[in-house]
């Protein structure tokens, strides 16, 4: 792969949860502009991502096409305005013969499809796993990797195997990102049955993503998915909690919903800056889950300056108090930090007010509205360092 590239999880947006096959050029343009409009891109987003369904068919030389209606002015084109209002532009294929959403797969034309990529001015690949009868995984994102680095332009390369291949565990060394599990579906706590596959509530996600942390890091990321932030089925609070948790994993942050006409509470948890620095931490170390008491769980996630984001979930349907005692101490057995509260005074900061919450003394007691979260920045005080 590409080395240097999502050395924080990468940033954007992308088409498929809100318009699935449903994308032309005139929308991919006007949500470029509206990224730039409502501050994502200052915000941080930068990818600018078209999911499946651009596809038109492949020429007699096997070279693969847009579809002539929906992108008339062709992908080169649509880069170029990209680019130019300093965004990048990402695209969508699969390793099997047909895309997710039947159109042309890239099996047979990894090389060919990658030089068009490059060629075009593609900046990140989503790479999907339908219809791949007889290929294994690893070899199959092997190959499109070879045939990136080949064609010379440097491109993210997402994997999108859903899990079942273990990709954390060859990932690292041949994508920037991996998902872990099937689709994300917009619900916060439910299992959405298709029949012959599943897709998965935010709080589903959630819980699919124990045990993977040890294998995320600077330029190769756990996928738990895109974000339904916005898409009209989360409420204000679960909004919130499901862009903290995906913060705290060191997830993508991939917006899904219409920048066009977002809600100004759907822009304010989108573009909170305070939420984005804990998910863009320089260290890149993924959070974990600490406690689960009473429906509260309680995550950490350490930060550079051995500094650290704090936050309780509450998974409740109803209100529940908080009680926590400061005087603890929470160790990251995987990466070795500690956070040593029981003999250290932090300063906190409410990551969703701006505000100052006091220190790390005594006990915690905090109102947590269902479906929500409290989430902190811990800041050490003088002469602590992170890593012990
Ligand atoms: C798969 C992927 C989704 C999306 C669709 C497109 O289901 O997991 O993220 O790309 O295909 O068809």
């Amino acid at each position: 792969k590409f080395p240097g590239l999502a050395l924080t999880p990468p940033m954007g947006w992308n088409s498929w949860n809100k318009f699935a096959c449903n994308v032309t050029e005139d929308m991919i343009r006007q949500m470029a502009d509206a990224m730039v409009a409502s501050g994502m891109k200052e915000a941080g987003y930068t990818y600018v991502n078209i999911d499946d369904c651009w596809h038109g068919e492949r020429d007699s030389l096997g070279f693969i096409h847009p579809d002539p209606q929906r992108f008339p002015s062709g992908m080169k084109a649509l880069a170029d305005y990209v680019h130019a209002l300093g965004l990048k532009l990402g695209i969508y294929s699969d390793a099997g013969s047909q895309t997710c959403g039947g159109r042309p797969g890239s099996r047979g034309y990894e090389f060919q499809d990658a030089l068009t990529y490059a060629s075009w001015g593609i900046d990140y690949l989503k790479y999907d796993w339908c219809n791949t009868e007889g290929l294994k995984a690893e070899g199959a994102y092997k190959t499109i990797t070879a045939a990136l680095r080949k064609a010379g332009r440097p491109m993210v390369l997402s994997i999108c195997e859903w899990g079942t291949d273990v990709p954390w565990t060859w990932g690292q060394q041949v994508g920037h990102l991996w998902r872990t599990t099937g689709d994300i579906f917009n619900c916060f706590d439910c299992i959405e049955d298709h029949g012959t596959w599943k897709s998965w509530g935010v709080m589903q996600i959630l819980d699919k993503q124990e045990g993977l942390r040890k294998y995320a890091g600077p330029g190769h990321w756990n996928d738990p998915d895109m974000l339904e932030i916005g898409n009209g089925r989360l409420t204000p609070a679960e909004d919130r909690a499901h862009f903290s948790m995906w913060a705290m994993l060191s997830a993508p942050l991939m917006a899904g919903n219409d920048l066009r006409s977002m809600a100004p509470e759907t822009k304010e948890v989108l573009t909170n800056k305070h939420v984005i620095a804990v998910n863009q931490d320089s260290l890149g170390v993924q959070g974990f889950r600490h406690t689960v008491k009473d429906s509260i769980e309680t995550w950490y996630k350490p930060l550079h300056n051995g500094e650290w984001a704090i936050c309780f979930l509450n998974r409740s349907t109803l209100a529940v108090v908080v009680h926590h005692n400061w005087k603890t101490v929470v160790k990251d057995e995987i990466f070795n930090y500690e956070l040593n509260t029981e003999d250290n005074t932090y300063r906190l900061v409410n990551l969703w007010t701006g505000k100052e919450q006091g220190t790390t003394t005594g006990m915690l007691k905090y109102v947590l509205p269902p479906h929500d979260v409290l989430m902190l920045r811990a800041f050490p005080p003088a002469g602590i360092a992170g890593r012990q």
